[in-house]
């Protein structure tokens, strides 16, 4: 079968905030001896600015148009990585089908609402799109409803992986463990 992807060397963590990406990526990265890189961190960097304050600054529209831009700058290098993106990512202009036709390797980190608000409510007010949140359950409901809406992009990853009650290895090798780069 011909191989069509433009990065098939390329692995993409996706999931929603607090799922473990860039922690998973990090640790991926050291055991397949790649390169990690964040796409949060890279748009940070570009911008010299805090995504929270990034978002404040531009508003929701801009962000999500600069996040298209970097990301089509991330897909074009095409060494061997671990790319974690943001949770939002894959559900804006059309990231999802631009991710897709990179790389065969796109890894959904699939977490309960539950578990991520466990996880995020403390974070809370550093996450613009959560800093209302009054209490964890709050934030649980809105968290199921968001990845409800988010789900059409999310399972069009390759492969889900569960991560609730997994230590951070376990994730590693079950991505590593199905992953063939060239
Ligand atoms: C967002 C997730 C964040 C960041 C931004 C928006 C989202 O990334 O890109 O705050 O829409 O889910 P992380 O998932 O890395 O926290």
């Amino acid at each position: 079968m011909q191989n069509n992807y433009t990065n098939p060397n390329l692995i993409i963590l996706i999931g929603y905030m607090g799922s473990g990406k860039s922690t998973v990526g990090v640790a991926l990265a050291e055991q397949l001896h790649v390169d990690f890189k964040d796409l949060d961190e890279q748009i940070a960097a570009a911008y010299k600015c805090s995504i929270p304050q990034l978002f404040q600054k531009k508003g929701a529209k801009e962000f999500r148009q600069i996040e298209n831009n970097m990301l089509l700058k991330a897909l074009k290098n095409d060494t061997k990585r671990i790319l974690s993106l943001g949770g939002g990512t894959p559900c804006y202009h059309n990231n999802m089908a631009l991710i897709k036709k990179a790389t065969p390797h796109v890894f959904y980190l699939e977490a309960t609402p539950a578990s991520l608000a466990a996880r995020l409510f403390p974070q809370r007010v550093n996450r613009p799109l959560i800093s209302h949140a009054q209490s964890e359950s709050e934030l649980k409901e809105f968290v199921a409803k968001h990845i409800f809406e988010r789900n059409f992009f999310y399972r069009q990853a390759a492969q889900n992986i569960s991560v609730d009650n997994k230590s951070v290895q376990e994730v590693v090798d079950a991505i590593a463990s199905t992953t063939n780069l060239e």
